[in-house]
Parts: structure tokens; sequence; C-alpha cells
């Protein structure tokens, strides 16, 4: 071989071993992978090709003029997953604990500009003990110049994000501002500021753990989407999510190829609603059976549970689902779960993923502490997203749809193109027993039996409006259909509404209550 050429040998197997083989071996010790074994499971086989592979940081400080090490603690480069382009940039802990550099954060930064000139989604893994401490403010620029690119890409391709080992102080702020933001358990966490600061300005004791790992942050914080039993399974949701999604915004989702039985009835569905208005059932069942089989893949799945969002197919057309859950707080919309369906909806719009929405809805969560935490603001943001959405949108309401959530759940009259509802829907102000409490209460409170008025009275309103008809008749209802045919009334909508052009207002942005 010539000379040369086993120098490049040489150089490259230096590289392939990032930190080194005992840190290698450290890091497999923590049950962690290596940055490089990540993107292997990650992109199909054979296909990544790596970009800056010999890049070393410029810092003297500190004693770093002595400890160089290829590629400097992340490995970026392109790929592809079910043969979809991909961009991924992986940080590896074995080298100086993945912190972030100036040259660390440029090759981030190469890679993200390709991304965005070519239309294809951006992956990062990471693992970092943050800021490069020996860089100072290089490191700190560094990170702003990602959140920057982070920000302009918003919108024009899917950025994804597994944490799969430290992700601490600022940079947190790039995941934070991408699309979804998958955890591992046990081995991940998130904070802003760490167990020791937070000790010493707070006094609080936790760990690292109980403070930002990927429990926390799936049920308290919801800032992260997915939490994941392990490494393989964090690359596996990624991958299952990308096969919803198109590549850019200009895409369109990837459609699976269908082939019908025939028979799209689902008579399960006929009996799911219970006699009584008031006792629940799971909403996850209806989306089930009204899916392609086994496609549902729920995103935020722990976190405002009364609320459900997912990524599912009908037909192999690709859709985002948003679902009242009248088993977890009878359904209600409280802020969390207004904000997690709101940042749904726009991710679904952003990328021409269809809605569907299934409706029971009782209203808003009462309550001062929804109230001075700003249920105004934040239950608005679910209203602006569903307004502003331009995609083709199908709404089911089951059973109830009261007040104005009726209005915020995607009803016909903010955009909503087709709005089907079951023989069971109640489409209404309000409950029948409190709306009878206060338009009738004088004759129930001088009544001989005040009760029994109550219930004569209840029973009026009931029949008057707790039903789909009185919205049907002014066509605020497309059609009130039987449960069992849903799934082929939204086959047969989602396809009629395939080529919908839809567009807002000129403007610079909008400003949706934040
Ligand atoms: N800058 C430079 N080097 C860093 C670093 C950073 N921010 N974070 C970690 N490292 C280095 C460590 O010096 C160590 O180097 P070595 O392998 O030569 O010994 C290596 O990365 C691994 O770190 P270590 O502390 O041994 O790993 P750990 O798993 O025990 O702890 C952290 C991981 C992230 C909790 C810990 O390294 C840490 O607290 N880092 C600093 C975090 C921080 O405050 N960052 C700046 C704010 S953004």
């Amino acid at each position: 071989k010539p000379s040369k050429t086993e120098a490049l040998d040489r150089k490259n197997a230096e590289a392939l071993l990032g930190g080194g083989q005992k840190r290698i071996d450290a890091q497999h010790t923590k049950g962690k992978l290596t940055a490089r074994e990540r993107i292997a499971l990650l992109v199909d086989e054979g296909s990544f090709e790596e970009i800056g592979k010999f890049v070393m940081h410029r810092t003297k400080d500190f004693g770093l003029d002595k400890e160089y090490y290829l590629g400097d603690g992340v490995v970026t480069g392109y790929g592809t997953i079910d043969g979809r382009l991909v961009y991924v940039f992986a940080q590896d802990f074995t080298v100086f604990g993945g912190a972030l550099s100036e040259t660390h954060a440029e090759k981030i930064c190469k890679l993200m500009d390709l991304a965005m000139q070519n239309g294809a989604p951006l992956i990062g893994l990471n693992d970092s003990g943050g800021a490069r401490i020996q860089e100072g403010v290089l490191s700190l620029a560094g990170y702003a110049d990602i959140f920057y690119r982070n920000t302009l890409a918003s919108g024009v391709i899917p950025q994804l994000s597994a944490i799969m080992g430290p992700c601490a102080g600022g940079a947190v702020y790039s995941p934070a501002i991408t699309d979804f933001i998958f955890m591992v358990e046990n081995t991940s966490y998130m904070f802003v500021t760490g167990p020791n600061v937070v000790k010493t300005v707070t006094h609080e004791e936790v760990t690292a753990e109980e403070l930002g790992g990927a429990s926390t942050h799936s049920t308290k914080s919801g800032v992260t989407h997915f939490a994941c039993a392990n490494e393989l399974a964090c690359i596996q949701h990624i991958k299952q999510l990308l096969s919803y999604i198109p590549q850019n915004c200009e895409d369109q989702p990837p459609m699976l190829p269908y082939e019908s039985t025939g028979d799209e009835s689902r008579p399960a569905l006929d009996s799911i609603i219970p006699e009584n208005p008031n006792q629940p059932y799971d909403m996850r069942e209806v989306i089930e059976a009204i899916v392609d089989t086994g496609s549902f893949l729920e995103v935020h799945k722990n976190f405002a549970e009364n609320i459900v969002v997912g990524f599912a197919r009908i037909g192999g057309r690709s859709i985002g689902v948003v679902g009242n859950q009248p088993a977890v707080l009878a359904g209600v919309l409280d802020i969390n779960a207004s904000t997690k369906a709101a940042r749904f909806v726009r991710f679904c719009d952003s990328f021409n993923v269809p809605l569907l929405v299934l409706e029971d809805v009782p209203g808003f969560l009462p309550g001062t502490d929804q109230e001075w935490n700003g249920i105004i603001t934040n239950g608005a943001k679910l209203l602006y997203a569903f307004c502003e959405a331009t995609v083709p949108r199908v709404t089911v309401i089951t059973r109830k749809a009261y007040g104005g959530a009726y209005d915020v759940m995607n009803s016909k009259h903010i955009g909503a193109d087709m709005n089907y509802a079951w023989p069971t829907a109640e489409i209404a102000v309000m409950g029948a027993s409190g709306a009878a409490e206060i338009i009738f209460k004088r004759e129930i409170a001088t009544a001989d039996d005040p009760q029994a008025k109550l219930q004569e009275k209840v029973q009026e309103y009931t029949e008057k409006f707790a039903n789909p008809y009185r919205a049907a008749h002014r066509g605020y209802i497309d059609e009130v259909i039987y449960p069992t045919e849903t799934r082929q009334k939204l086959m047969r909508a989602f396809q009629m509404l395939e080529n919908k052009v839809a567009t807002l207002p000129r403007k610079k942005h909008g400003n949706i209550p934040l």
C-alpha cells in the first residue's frame, strides 16, 4: 500500500476511536452507545457519509494545545432512513464529554445549512457536558449560531432531537426549538441549571433524574414528547415518526400503499359511547378503530393526558390526530392540554399533515389555578393554531361539544373542511343540568317541588340541545354519521381534500398569544 494511503488509514482509525477505547468502554459501562454506534442504528446500513471527520479544535488555553481529537466531539453527516435523505449529528461524549467548542458548533452549523438548502430532516443525537468550558465565549457563540439556524429552519425542515446523555445549560435551547424531543429513560437529563445550583439558590435537594430525567419531562413539564425505554427504542421512535412526515414544508407526507378489504365498517364504534353521558370511555379506542391497524404513534403520551395527539394513517395516508380524552378529567381543556395540542397542530400544518379532530369536550377547566396561570392565553393558542391551519381539517364530534370549546376544537366556523357528528353528539353552550339551573333559576326556586322542576327542565334542555341536529340544520355539521361508517367517511373525506389550496392573508408573521 502506498504510504500516503496508509497515513489516511491511520487517521481514519484514529477518528473512529473518538476519545479513545477507555472512554468508549466507560460509555458502554453507563449503558450508553457511542455516537457512531447510534448513527449506525439510525440510518440505512452503509448509507452514512461523514462530513468533517478530521476537524480539530483551535484552543490553546488550559492545556488544550496538547489534547486534540479528530472530529472534535461530534460526528456529522448524511445518510438515508427507509431510503429517504436525512442529516444527522451525534455528539461524542468520549471527547471532552461531548462538550461544544467553536469548531464542534461549526460542524453542526455546516450540516444545518446543508439540510436547509437541500430540504431534508435534521436529526440531532445529543450527549454533551455543555459549553466547552476552556473556550469561554467562543463556545457560547457556537450555541447561538445553532439556535439561530434552528429558528430559521423551524417550519422549513423537520428537526428532531434525541437526548441520550446530559443536556444542560444553554445546550437545552437547541432541542427546545426543534419539533420533537426524544429522551432515554435513566440515562439522559435536561435542565437549565443542575441540582447543585438548584440547591444553592432554592435550597431544594433534587437528583438530576428527578429534576430533568425522561420521566419528569414526559409527565410534569412536557418538554419531551417521547420517553424511550432505551437507546434502541429511542432510535426506532425517531424512524417511525419520520415515516409520517415529509422531507420539508414543500413536500407531501409519504403515502403508503393501501389495499382495502372492501369492508371499512367498524361496528365496535357503535357501542363505544356509554349510555350515561357522564361515563368515560377511552378515546384511544376510537382512534385505533378508525385508523389503519397499528398505525397510531402517540405523541406526548403521558403529559396532559386529557387530550390525545399523535400521527396515524388512514387508507395509507398520513394524518395528525387530536382527540379529547373523556377518560382523563372528562376530556376537559386545560392549560397543558391546550399548549400540547396547539404545538402538535402547528407542526402538522407546517408540514402538510392533514388533521383529524375527535371531539368530546365538556369545556375548559375551571379554577383559580387555571385562571391565574393563564388559561385564557393558553387556550387561545389552540384556537389560534386551528384557525391558522390550512391543511385538510376534519372533525368528528363523538359526544360533548360544549361552549367555547366547541368553537376551539376545529369547528366549521374556524375553517374546518368537513364536520361530522355521531348521533350521540351533544352540541350546546353547556351541560343540560348547568344550563337548566341558570336559565330556569327562578322557575325552579319558586316551584312546589324544585327538584322535580329541575329534572323537568334538564330534560327539556337535553331534548332541545343534547343532540347534533340543531347544528346539522344550520350546516355547521355536514353530516350526522353512524359511528360504524366513520372510517369509510374519513377515508373519502381526506381523499377528497387531498388537493386543498388555502392561503392566509399576507403578513410578516402572526402574533400567536405566547
Ligand atoms: N467542557 C469541557 N470538558 C468537559 C465538559 C465541559 N463542559 N463537561 C465534561 N467535560 C469532560 C470532563 O472533563 C471529562 O474529561 P476526561 O474524560 O478527560 O476526564 C469528560 O468530559 C467526561 O466528564 P465526566 O465529568 O468525567 O463525566 P460524568 O459522566 O461523570 O459527568 C457531566 C458528566 C456533564 C455531569 C459533567 O461532566 C459536568 O458537570 N460537566 C460540566 C457541565 C457544565 O457545567 N457545563 C457548562 C455549562 S453549559
